[in-house]
């Protein structure tokens, strides 16, 4: 279904050049990132953060590019709440038409003991300087509590408050271990914005990782508990088991209009393309059976499948592959195919055969399929002209 303008607005927040390449292994050189924030600057992603600019020259040269080049997207950097990090990540995104600060610190019981050895005031009191700091130096500046699922809701408003009243103009409550499930993930907004004074004086914000494989789920609870922007990455690339991935969620969000009532400016026909790209620059593969653009998502090969899809291509599509950038659904061929595939595959070919040919044919080519793992053309032109040499004898 395709959205509407009644639909509210849902903020595409691309963190592959961050969180992404977090990944251990897939750091991308300064060539594969420019290229990368070109298509997702072009495929309407709203922010795109590039980087964590203190975490090293290359780090800091990439973001201060992207944010150079970027013709619409925001250019978000990653900064702790260190000054040091604040500074550095104005430094280099300044340069952006539209730049942001995105300052975090962790609020969950666990990371203040064991990671960052403070109480909850001394915390509270970092939100306060951090949030207010980078407000002095941009307009547009995300806070996020780091580990927000793992906090205790009285606390998390009290943190969300000082940020907002300090100048966040949006509120990050991330998911950082994947541990949340859905509904919880949902109630958790709905309470902050509920209570948090002046809650509507910021953009509240999902970033869900898949721990658990919920990471797509979470994030649309969230928006459902009143969030407005999703923060993902292409191929759900991330720490650990990665992020919410965004070609999933761009395409939930455009399949099931009928009950999503959002839209994202996103243009779909790039995702596959975006997808190729990230896995080139990453090294990590997508795999076969990757929903939206993993090689097997238009594929079928059972002939019940194959039957249908030839009669019309809802009985087994609930998006059309062109929509996404892929030329066109494909029927392969293999030993669960039916005859009706089979003969539209001899078609293609351009072989006609009689009916008792064309049953004997399509027996050696059973026959074939339990041997061979992968049935290609050649495979079956060479049994069809054997199979024509076989009746001119
Ligand atoms: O997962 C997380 O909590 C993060 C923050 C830095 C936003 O990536
Ligand atoms: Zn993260």
């Amino acid at each position: 279904m395709t959205a509407t303008s009644e639909k509210d607005q849902i903020r595409i927040f691309d963190t592959t050049l961050r969180d992404g390449e977090q990944s251990p292994g897939a750091s991308m050189t300064l060539e594969e990132k420019l290229q990368i924030a070109e298509i997702l600057d072009e495929m309407g992603v709203d922010i795109i953060e590039a980087g964590f600019p203190i975490a090293s020259n290359g780090d800091f040269e990439a973001v201060r590019e992207i944010a150079k080049r970027s013709q619409n997207s925001t250019i978000a950097g990653l900064a702790r709440a260190i000054h040091a990090d604040i500074d550095r990540c104005g430094e280099a995104v300044k340069y952006a038409g539209k730049g942001r600060i995105h300052t975090f610190v962790s609020t969950s019981p666990i990371h203040l003991q064991f990671q960052m050895n403070k109480n909850q005031e001394e915390v509270l009191e970092i939100i306060t300087d951090t949030v207010t700091r980078s407000r002095n130096l941009i307009d547009d500046v995300e806070w996020s509590a780091m580990d927000a699922t793992r906090t205790p809701i009285d606390y998390l408003c009290r943190c969300v408050e000082a940020a907002i009243k300090c100048g966040a103009t949006t509120i990050n409550l991330p998911d950082t271990v994947g541990y949340a499930t859905p509904d919880e993930y949902k109630a958790m907004f709905e309470q902050i914005i509920e209570r948090v004074p002046n809650s509507d004086q910021a953009i509240f914000s999902v970033h869900c990782h898949d721990d658990l494989g919920l990471a797509v789920a979470n994030s649309l609870a969230g928006v459902a508990g009143g969030a407005r922007q999703i923060e993902c990455t292409i191929n759900g690339l991330g720490e650990r088991a990665g992020n919410a991935s965004l070609e999933e969620i761009v395409m939930a969000i455009r399949t099931r209009g009928d009950i999503l009532p959002y839209e994202t400016q996103i243009d779909p026909q790039f995702l596959v393309r975006a997808s190729k790209m990230v896995a080139g620059a990453s090294g990590f593969a997508v795999q076969y059976n990757k929903a939206i653009v993993g090689k097997n998502a238009f594929a079928h090969e059972s002939g019940i499948h194959q039957d249908g899809m030839l009669k019309n291509a809802e009985t087994y599509e609930i998006m059309r592959p062109e929509d996404v950038g892929v030329k066109a659904t494909s029927l392969v061929m293999g030993k669960h195919s039916g005859r009706h595939a089979f003969r539209d595959k001899l078609r293609e070919l351009g072989f006609e055969l009689g009916d008792n040919a064309l049953q004997d044919a399509f027996r050696r080519f059973k026959d074939l399929a339990d041997r061979k793992k992968h049935v290609y053309d050649e495979d079956i032109e060479a049994l069809v002209e054997d199979e024509i040499n076989i009746l001119g004898e």
